[in-house]
């Protein structure tokens, strides 16, 4: 990914900071997504802790972990968006515990602290760097020894999306997950490029820098990926029993590394 490219994944993020906490980035599919990665967190790492959001958005997630007594450093390479994460933080009075910085992933060897107890990056912040290799050993040089990184990351193979794009009979969008290097994908009129990783290929660059894999689920694998919640809307029913089926089942080998998106924990070599 070139320096062009950055920029216009930054423009396409700062296009849409101001709708992001609607529909677009927190409708119900995405709160699903949420959910499951927060409750990995708090699964892996205890209140109190201290926590480095990749790419954070609005700060939902930051702030949520913040409220519950994590203290939390986010980061993102979208002004906009980080302008909408620290307002919240003054608006909810935790500026104490959420500290917010203007930074890429690709810049993390800007940032003093090298010591958090956990890293996380939601929603696939992590498909937007420009080389997964360089980012992997950036994060464990901020990690405490034994520190865990928990990443919501977009896998390649969806299979809500290849059954919609089959009947649509757009194959080259049904094929647009299986390329290599980034790829550009339309936000607002603008483009964010998204490389997209198989478990198999994110987990190695990162056990590369000395990180061991710990879990891998599913998720959006019988639940529709984020961007169908006009469906999810007329079948809530169906939906909810999809999620609870997938719940049931996103962490079976075989099924784990497909899905939307796959949850991802690795750990830092103590
Ligand atoms: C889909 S949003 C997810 C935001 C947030 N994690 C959430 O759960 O709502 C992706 C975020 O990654 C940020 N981003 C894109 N490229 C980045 C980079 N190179 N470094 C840091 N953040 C980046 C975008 O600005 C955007 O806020």
């Amino acid at each position: 990914m070139n320096a062009e490219q950055l920029i216009d994944t930054r423009s396409a993020f700062d296009s849409v900071a101001d709708a992001y906490d609607g529909p677009l980035g927190n409708n119900s599919l995405v709160q699903a997504v949420r959910a499951r990665t927060l409750a990995e967190v708090r699964r892996r790492v205890p209140p109190g802790a201290t926590l480095l959001d990749l790419g954070c958005g609005t700060g939902l997630d930051a702030a949520a972990l913040a409220q519950e007594g994590y203290r939390v450093t986010a980061i993102d390479w979208s002004p906009e968006m980080v302008r909408r994460t620290q307002d919240r933080a003054t608006r909810t009075g935790l500026e104490r515990t959420l500290a917010v910085h203007h930074l890429g992933i690709h810049e993390l060897d800007r940032l003093a602290i090298d010591d958090f107890d956990a890293a996380y990056s939601d929603l696939g912040s992590l498909n937007c760097v420009p080389d997964l290799a360089v980012a992997a050993p950036a994060i464990g040089g901020r990690l405490r020894p034994g520190g865990m990184l928990i990443a919501s990351v977009i896998g390649r193979v969806c299979p809500w999306e290849l059954a919609l794009f089959t009947v649509k009979r757009q194959g080259s969008q049904a094929r647009r997950r299986a390329a290599n290097g980034p790829v550009p994908v339309p936000l607002n009129g603008r483009t964010v490029w998204t490389s997209y990783y198989s478990p198999a290929e994110f987990r190695s660059a990162f056990e590369r820098s000395g990180f061991t894999f710990r879990s891998l689920r599913s998720l959006g694998l019988l639940a529709p990926p984020p961007y169908m919640e006009a469906f999810a809307l007329r079948h809530p029913r169906a939906v909810a029993m999809l999620q609870g089926l997938e719940d049931r089942v996103a962490g079976w080998p075989g099924l784990r590394g497909w899905g939307d998106h796959f949850l991802i924990v690795m750990q830092c070599h103590d």
